[in-house]
C-alpha cells in the first residue's frame, strides 16, 4: 500500500477521497460494531472508522488492534458527524472510513505511554524510542534540524567553510574535565574527546583558511544541569583578521537568520552590557533582561548603622556589597510564608538569613531599626520604592551577594509573574575578567587561557606577576551571547603571538614544560605567522531548548544521558572483559566491580 498523506495532513479537503495512511495506533475504542483507532505518525493524529456493517473485514482486523500496533489503512475520508468534532485536534473535523486495514506489525504492552509526561525520567529515557514517538518530540527535532540547517546555510552565505576536526585528540581547555579513550597501540597512553574544537579552530586560522565552521561535538564530564549534558553541539566558528565587532556580527547574523527561518524575527545588534555591570546590576553574568528588577547597592546608606556587622560590611566596598531589590506591589504579594520561602532559597545559596523592609503606612522590617530616619528617607527614594512594595537586601562578599540576589531577582520575576514567555531577550555580555581566583587563591582563565587579554603590555605583566597589581582586574577580549538568563554563546578574539601567550601561561602559574607538554603544538603554530583572529560557538542544544520552550536539555537531545552521565537504554557505561582491557593495557583499581572478570 502506498502512502497517500500523512495522518495530521488528511483534512476537510480531502473529503470525498480515498487516502492511503500509515503509523501507530495510538488509542483505540470499540463501541461494539464500530471501531475508532487514532492513528499516529510524526505530523500528528488522525481517527480511522472501521464499521462492521459497511466494512466488515476492516472492522475484523481492527478488533484485534491494540496500543502501538504498525499499521496501514485506506479508506475514504468523511466529514465528523455533528457534535462529534474534536478541535483539539488538527484532524478533529474529518475521520477516515476505512476499507482495507493491515497490520504490518504487532507490539508488546508498551511500557510507557506514548505522550504521557507523568512518566518517571529512567524510563522515558530507557524507552526513549517510544517517548520520541510523540510528535511533540517530533516537532522539537524538526525544529532542532530546521535550526541546523539555517545556521549552515547563512554560515556558508558568509563565507564559513565547513571543516571537521578529530573527536580521538589531546585534552582540550575549557575547564572541565576530560572524557579518555585508553589507546591499544600505545601502551599506557590516552585520547581525550574534545570539550570544544578551539584549538583545531586556531590551527585552521593558521593554515589560512579565513572562516571556519562546524556543526561540533564537544565532550565535558562536568556536573549536570538542566541545560548541561556530557556530550553535547556547539555551532562552533572562527574567523580571521577581524576584530570583536566583526565577530559579534557574525553571530547576530547568524542568530538572526536563524530565528527568522523560524518565523521568529528578532532585532540586531545585540545590548551590551559589561561584565562589571551585569553583577553589580543583575548579580549574574548572564542577566535575564525580560525584566528589570536591579539590584542597587545601598551600602553608604549603612556605614554609620547602628548594627556594628551591618556597618562593617558596608564600609568595606572592595570586598562587600550591600544591594536592595525592590519589588513592587511585592509587600502585597509576599505573605508570612512566601517570605520564609524566599529565606530558605537564599539560605542555600549561601545566605545567613534574608532581611527586608515592607513599605506600609510605616516603613517595617527587621532592618528598619538599624538605619537612620534620613538615610531610610534616601533609601527608599534610590530604590523607588511605593506604598505596597517590598525590599529584600543582601549584604556581605560580593560573589556571594551577586550570586544570590541575582536568583532571587529571578525567583521573584518568576513568582510574580513578570516574564514574558514569548519574548527573545538577548545581549552581549563584554569585558570579561581573564582570570578568576578560587577559594583556594586558584588562578584559572575566565574563558580558556588563549582568549587575547586586554591592555597588557610586558611592563604590565611583570607588576601582575610580582603581584603589585591585581590580576583579576585584566580583562579579556571576550564577550558572552545571553539569551533570557541563560548563556547561549561564547567566544573571543585570541592570542596570536607566541610570547603573549607564554606570558599569560606563565600569569596562570602553567610553566613551560607543562604548556609545551599540553599545548606544545599550538605554541609552535603561533611561531609560524599566525593572523589575528576570534571566534565564538553556540550551544545548538541550549538554543533549541530555549526556542522550543523545553524545560530540560534532555528533551532537545534524541538520546541524552541521565543527571549521573548515564544512558539507561543501552546501558552505557558498562563493565569491558579482561580480554578487552589487557588489550588496552589497563588494570582495574577495583576489579570485582567488574562483572565480567
Ligand atoms: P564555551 O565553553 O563557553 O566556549 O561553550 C560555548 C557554548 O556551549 C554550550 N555548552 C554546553 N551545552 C550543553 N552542555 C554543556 N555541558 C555545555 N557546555 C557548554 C553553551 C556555551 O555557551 N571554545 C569556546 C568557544 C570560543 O571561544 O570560540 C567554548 O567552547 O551554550
Amino acid at each position: 500500500m502506498q502512502r497517500t498523506h500523512l495522518c495530521a495532513k488528511v483534512r476537510e479537503n480531502l473529503i470525498g477521497q480515498e487516502v492511503s495512511v500509515c503509523g501507530w495506533c495510538n488509542s483505540y475504542r470499540d463501541h461494539g460494531g464500530v471501531v475508532f483507532i487514532d492513528l499516529r505518525d510524526s505530523s500528528g493524529l488522525v481517527q480511522l472508522v472501521c464499521d462492521s456493517t459497511s466494512t466488515p473485514q476492516a472492522y475484523e482486523i481492527a478488533q484485534s488492534v491494540r496500543d502501538e500496533f504498525v499499521l496501514l489503512a485506506r479508506g475514504k475520508v468523511r466529514a465528523r458527524g455533528e457534535g462529534l468534532e474534536n478541535p483539539k485536534l488538527e484532524t478533529g473535523k474529518i475521520e477516515i472510513l476505512i476499507d482495507t486495514l493491515t497490520i504490518e506489525n504487532r507490539a508488546k504492552t508498551p511500557p510507557i505511554i506514548v505522550n504521557d509526561e507523568n512518566i518517571s525520567d529512567e524510563l522515558k529515557l530507557k524507552y526513549r524510542y517510544l517517548d520520541l514517538r510523540s510528535p511533540k518530540a517530533f516537532s522539537i527535532f524538526k525544529t532542532r534540524s530546521d535550526i541546523t540547517m539555517s545556521g549552515r546555510n547563512s554560515l556558508q552565505k558568509m563565507g564559513f567553510l565547513e571543516v571537521e576536526t578529530p573527536i580521538l585528540t589531546k585534552q582540550t581547555p575549557e575547564g572541565a574535565r576530560d572524557y579518555l579513550v585508553p589507546s591499544r597501540i600505545h601502551d599506557g597512553e590516552f585520547y581525550a574527546l574534545p570539550q570544544s574544537p578551539q584549538l583545531f579552530k586556531q590551527l585552521l586560522m593558521i593554515s589560512g583558511f579565513d572562516r571556519y565552521f562546524q556543526i561540533a561535538k564537544c565532550f565535558r564530564d562536568e556536573d549536570l544541569r538542566s541545560d548541561r549534558q556530557p556530550e553535547f553541539t556547539q555551532i562552533d566558528v572562527e574567523m580571521s583578521f577581524c576584530d570583536e565587532n566583526d565577530v559579534m556580527s557574525v553571530c547576530e547574523n547568524l542568530l538572526a537568520d536563524i530565528f527568522g527561518a523560524l518565523n521568529l524575527p528578532i532585532q540586531t545588534p545585540f545590548i551590551k552590557i559589561p561584565y562589571s555591570q551585569a553583577m553589580e546590576k543583575y548579580g549574574s553574568d548572564k542577566p535575564d533582561l525580560r525584566f528589570e528588577l536591579p539590584l542597587i547597592e545601598v551600602g553608604d546608606l549603612f556605614v554609620d548603622s547602628s548594627n556594628e556587622i551591618f556597618a562593617s560590611i558596608a564600609k568595606d566596598t572592595h570586598k562587600n556589597r550591600f544591594k536592595a531589590l525592590c519589588v513592587k506591589g511585592g509587600d502585597n504579594f509576599y505573605s508570612r510564608k512566601m517570605l520564609s520561602e524566599a529565606e530558605e532559597f537564599v539560605r542555600k545559596f549561601g545566605a545567613k538569613g534574608l532581611a527586608y523592609i515592607q513599605i506600609k503606612d510605616e516603613p517595617k522590617g527587621p532592618l528598619v531599626k538599624f538605619i537612620s530616619q534620613e538615610n531610610l528617607a534616601s533609601l527608599l527614594e534610590r530604590v523607588g520604592a511605593q506604598q505596597g512594595d517590598i525590599i529584600f537586601f543582601g549584604a556581605g562578599d560580593k560573589k556571594s551577594i551577586w550570586d544570590y540576589m541575582g536568583r532571587l531577582r529571578t525567583k521573584v520575576a518568576k513568582d510574580m509573574g513578570l516574564i514574558n514567555e514569548e519574548e527573545f531577550k538577548f545581549a552581549w555580555v563584554v569585558d570579561f575578567p581573564m582570570f578568576e581566583r578560587d577559594e583556594n587563591g586558584a588562578i584559572s582563565a575566565l574563558h580558556h587561557p588563549f582568549t587575547m587579554p586586554k591592555n597588557l603590555s610586558s611592563q604590565s605583566i611583570e607588576q601582575y606577576k610580582s603581584g603589585s597589581s591585581d590580576i583579576e582586574e585584566i580583562e579579556s577580549i571576550a564577550y558572552d551571547v545571553v539569551l533570557n538568563g541563560v548563556e547561549l554563546g561564547g567566544g573571543s578574539l585570541r592570542i596570536h603571538k607566541n610570547d603573549m601567550q607564554q606570558a599569560v601561561f606563565d600569569l596562570l602559574g602553567i610553566s613551560l614544560e607543562e604548556a609545551k607538554e599540553k599545548f606544545g603544538f599550538l605554541l609552535e603554530a603561533l611561531q609560524y605567522g599566525a593572523p589575528p583572529h576570534g571566534g565564538f560557538a553556540i550551544g545548538l542544544d541550549r538554543l533549541t531548548m530555549l526556542i522550543t520552550r523545553s524545560s530540560s536539555i534532555r528533551d532537545v537531545i534524541a538520546f541524552p544521558k541521565t543527571q549521573k552521565a548515564a544512558c539507561p537504554l543501552t546501558s552505557a557505561p558498562s563493565v569491558v572483559g579482561e580480554e578487552l582491557l589487557r588489550e588496552l593495557h589497563i588494570r582495574l583499581r577495583n576489579p570485582q566491580k567488574n562483572s565480567l572478570q
